[in-house]
């Protein structure tokens, strides 16, 4: 068995969020289990891709519309993944600093999508499998089921991985022009709510549905920005299968972008000194609960309720409050703007550091995750595995991964994406903070968790299995 990924990031060449850390580690177990999986991602602009080597494995042509456009498949050798990777180099389009944010991300999307299924065409041994990861690369099972010109991937089966449903990638039926011709009777399969909404098409024609955890799949069904509707009606081809964390990137003891290694038996002295490195970058105080926060400033995280829960943690309980992140200019305006305020009890980072992220993993004593919606999170897990005790609101994959202490589980939760019930959750973690024994023993427990792909990337596999019994 053969599968082909198909995403917009993968880890480390390219990252904004969590679907470049699945796409960059569960081919690798998949690999591992006999399933030889491959990706391929766009060719961008930026140092970690310009630092590979390639070997150029096709030249091409697509079209969109009438405009030609070249491109080249390119297997990037160096990359040390554990798993084959191939760039789509189209200068023009995708050589871009960053993944996403253009005016044009509807033709860059397409031109990936196109000449992956071209070059697919022109290959002797095709995949057994094409899986698609959210709506950037939604119209491959569209276009394999139902384009003249990818005849031949016509048996393929392809699978969907909804990573975030937020984003649709929907654009006006202006643009029908540059998708490749096909039977004018299934143009339906390309609409919802009367534009081309690639994410539907491809929860329409995917054999297979998934999303990265059993409750947010639940949750969709009720509420998926109007297309739960959709959902309901997929349901027997739809499961969540709950994404995992890859240790050999995220290990304490070996991990060399943080200060101090450390495993379970030094995990004290070694987070004393991660700690000590961040208090005194960002001149907090090492003796007080340092409670922290990374992730993208956008209402999906629960990020704009971050200024209240800082005016309001600290005019009463004696903690420190460190948040990494960027997004929303109005989120992180309101941040800044409350420095003066607590000096020395409060600071941020606005902007993306993945070592400084790793260092908070390794030094803080609390992760804020109060998420309005989350499809897996993979926040909490990296916490878990670093000894930092998260407090999430009970919602998507955080509601999977993460039970409460008062229920013998290992992290604080909370039912509402409130201030208030996140105060509620700082309360509880400084009287959990000031039990030394109890709060040691827990995170020496919670260290040990494996959260690891083991188990759900069995769970792929058996699903491609089965596809490949239906062909
Ligand atoms: P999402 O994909 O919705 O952003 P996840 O929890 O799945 O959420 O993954 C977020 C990933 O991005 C984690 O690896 C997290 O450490 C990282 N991350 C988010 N924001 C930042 C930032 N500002 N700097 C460094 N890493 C970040
Ligand atoms: C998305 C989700 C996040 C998930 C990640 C990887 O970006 O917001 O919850 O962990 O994808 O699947």
């Amino acid at each position: 068995m053969k599968v082909l990924h198909t995403s917009f990031e993968c880890y480390p060449l390219a990252k904004v969020g969590g679907l470049a850390d699945v796409v960059g580690a569960l081919p690798k177990y998949l690999t591992a289990l006999d399933c030889h999986t491959e990706v391929i991602m766009p060719m961008y602009d930026n140092a970690a891709m310009q630092s590979q080597s390639y070997h150029t494995v096709y030249n091409g042509t697509i079209r969109l519309g009438n405009d030609p456009y070249d491109y080249e498949i390119k297997e990037i050798t160096s990359a040390g993944l554990g798993f084959t990777i191939y760039a789509v180099a189209i200068p023009a389009l995708l050589y871009r600093p960053k993944p996403y944010g253009y005016h044009d991300d509807t033709e860059r999307f397409l031109s990936f999508q196109l000449a992956v299924l071209d070059w697919l065409c022109t290959l002797e041994e095709l995949p057994s499998i094409i899986h698609c990861h959210d709506h950037h690369t939604g119209l491959i099972p569209f276009l394999v089921a139902h384009a003249h010109a990818y005849e031949k991937l016509r048996t393929i089966p392809t699978v969907l991985t909804i990573h975030n449903a937020q984003y649709e990638g929907y654009f006006s039926h202006d643009k029908m022009y540059l998708i490749p011709s096909f039977d004018f009777e299934k143009a339906g399969l390309l609409d919802w709510g009367q534009s081309i909404n690639p994410l539907a098409a491809a929860i329409k024609c995917a054999w297979k549905v998934t999303t990265v955890s059993p409750s947010y799949m639940e949750e969709l069904q009720q509420f998926a920005n109007g297309l739960e509707g959709l959902l309901s009606h997929e349901n027997e081809k739809c499961m969540g299968i709950l994404n995992g964390i890859d240790p050999d990137v995220w290990d304490p003891a070996t991990d060399p972008m943080v200060i101090t290694n450390y495993d379970s038996t030094t995990l004290l002295e070694g987070r004393a000194k991660n700690k000590e490195w961040i208090c005194q970058e960002f001149g907090l105080d090492i003796d007080k609960p340092l409670f922290a926060f990374i992730g993208r400033m956008v209402y999906e995280k629960g990020a704009d309720l971050l200024p209240d829960i800082v005016s309001q943690t600290l005019a009463d309980k004696d903690v420190s409050l460190l948040i990494l992140g960027s997004g929303k200019h109005d989120i992180e305006e309101r941040l800044e703007a409350l420095k003066p305020h607590y000096t020395g009890r409060y600071n941020t980072y606005i902007g993306y550091d993945e070592k400084l992220s790793h260092i908070i993993y390794a030094g803080a004593d609390f992760l804020l995750m109060p998420s309005r919606v989350e499809p897996c999170g993979l926040n909490q897990m990296y916490a878990l595995r670093y000894g930092l005790i998260p407090i999430v609101r009970r919602i998507g994959g955080l509601k999977d991964t993460i039970p409460d202490i008062g229920d013998g589980g290992y992290g604080i939760c909370h039912d509402q994406a409130s201030v208030q019930d996140v105060c509620y959750s700082i309360g509880r973690a400084v009287e959990l903070y000031e039990d030394k024994e109890q709060y040691q023993a827990l995170q020496e427990r919670i260290i040990t968790i494996d959260n690891s792909w083991n188990y759900s990337a069995k769970q792929y596999r058996e699903l491609y299995k089965s596809l490949n019994q239906l062909k």
